[in-house]
């Protein structure tokens, strides 16, 4: 009988909301009008083409983990919660400080939250924030998810793209910055959900290899190559010419041509499944990559720009520090009432996309 009402209370149980955000960003920041001093450009070629201004990078003394600690530290702030309460963490990234152990353990180690709860990283490139937020609404309407006393989960988006950024190469390196951002999910039943993600393999339009992996001939067995990352025979290869660099490369035209086209399909995926029409949404959050992208899209679906919160001109490019970065920007200006609709669409390296729905 006891165990037929708690099913009934966890079936009861179909939405999760935000009720905590923090962000994170490096103290340095970077105008157009400062990477001149690196590279032959300008503020009007930037501005102009993708209405970056200026981005926050990372020095010395900053890392990843140290902006997902602290944006974390502030939404749990926010949201009035304790470490103990937290139930899972998730981190979006694709430029983890380790290869192990994943960033949302090290923050778990940082902030303090009990052991014996999942920790993981997840790399869904721009779209991550939105792939973590579909995990936790699936993983929060599982059964053994929902008993648990830790009803918290914490979603951190977190990048420093400026790790695989080649500052000697304008075309890219001019779209990206540092930063993270998070926010504190609980389940709801009183607030709606939705959600779609999707990706289509494609290795070509935007990648950054992983530095020394498959590179460096180090012992042979049977005819076949084990390799290892060993620091000096990184260097060596490197000198060799033999090992590629890990830097970002992209493919512009193709990247915008995929972006107009899943950002307005998924548009109206999020209507469709909301049955909240993109006209009447509040705000429509698109990850910032670059406004010619979202205006176009805009225009097509001939949609005001009040409807779109933008934050890129700071920023510039974060991935998946994108969205929570708005977000989180968007709640300090006032913006997330109790009542507030919100459709967040993210579209990324390979090829990644998704969309959801948010309730304030
Ligand atoms: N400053 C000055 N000139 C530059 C710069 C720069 N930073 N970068 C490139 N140029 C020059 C090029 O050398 C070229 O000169 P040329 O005509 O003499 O050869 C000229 O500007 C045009 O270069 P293109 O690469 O053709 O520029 P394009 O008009 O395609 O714009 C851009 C590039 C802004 C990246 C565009 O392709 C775009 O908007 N792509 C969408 C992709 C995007 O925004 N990605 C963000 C990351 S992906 C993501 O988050 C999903």
């Amino acid at each position: 009988m006891e165990k037929k009402k708690d099913r009934k209370s966890y079936r009861h149980m179909n939405g999760i909301e935000i009720i905590g955000l923090g962000k994170a960003v490096p103290e340095t920041r970077l105008t157009n009008e400062d990477l001149r001093q690196y590279m032959d450009t300008s503020d009007e070629w930037i501005r102009s083409r993708t209405g970056i201004v200026s981005r926050h990078l990372c020095t010395g003394e900053e890392s990843l983990t140290d902006l997902a600690t602290e944006a974390s530290r502030k939404a749990m702030e926010d949201a009035g919660i304790a470490p103990e309460e937290v139930g899972l963490v998730i981190c979006a990234t694709c430029t983890t400080d380790y290869m192990v152990p994943s960033v949302a353990c090290a923050v778990q180690e940082n902030i303090g939250i009990p052991g014996g709860v999942p920790a993981f990283d997840i790399n869904a490139a721009c779209s991550g924030f939105v792939y973590g937020l579909q995990l936790i609404y699936s993983l929060m309407n599982a059964e053994a998810a929902c008993r648990s006393e830790r009803k918290y989960a914490l979603m951190i988006g977190g990048e420093q793209l400026s790790k695989m950024l080649d500052f000697s190469e304008r075309s890219v390196s001019v779209l990206f910055g540092d930063g993270a951002a998070a926010a504190i999910v609980r389940g709801s039943s009183q607030k709606r959900f939705f959600c779609h993600t999707a990706a289509e393999g494609d290795r070509s339009a935007l990648y950054a290899h992983t530095v020394g992996r498959n590179q460096i001939p180090a012992m042979e067995y049977k005819g076949k190559r084990i390799v290892s990352e060993n620091p000096l025979q990184i260097t060596e290869a490197y000198a060799a010419g033999i090992m590629k660099d890990g830097y970002l490369r992209m493919d512009g035209r193709k990247v915008f041509r995929f972006a107009v086209r899943v950002l307005a399909a998924e548009i109206d995926q999020m209507a469709e499944q909301s049955k909240v029409p993109a006209e009447e949404i509040d705000y429509i959050v698109c990850h910032q990559a670059n406004s010619r992208i979202i205006d176009y899209v805009r225009k097509q679906k001939n949609l005001p720009e009040e409807k779109f919160f933008m934050n890129l001109q700071e920023y510039g490019n974060t991935s998946g520090a994108s969205i929570p970065l708005a977000l989180a920007d968007m709640k300090d200006r006032g913006m997330l009432k109790p009542g507030t609709r919100i459709f967040c669409i993210g579209f990324g390296a390979g090829l990644t996309w998704g969309g959801c729905y948010l309730e304030f």
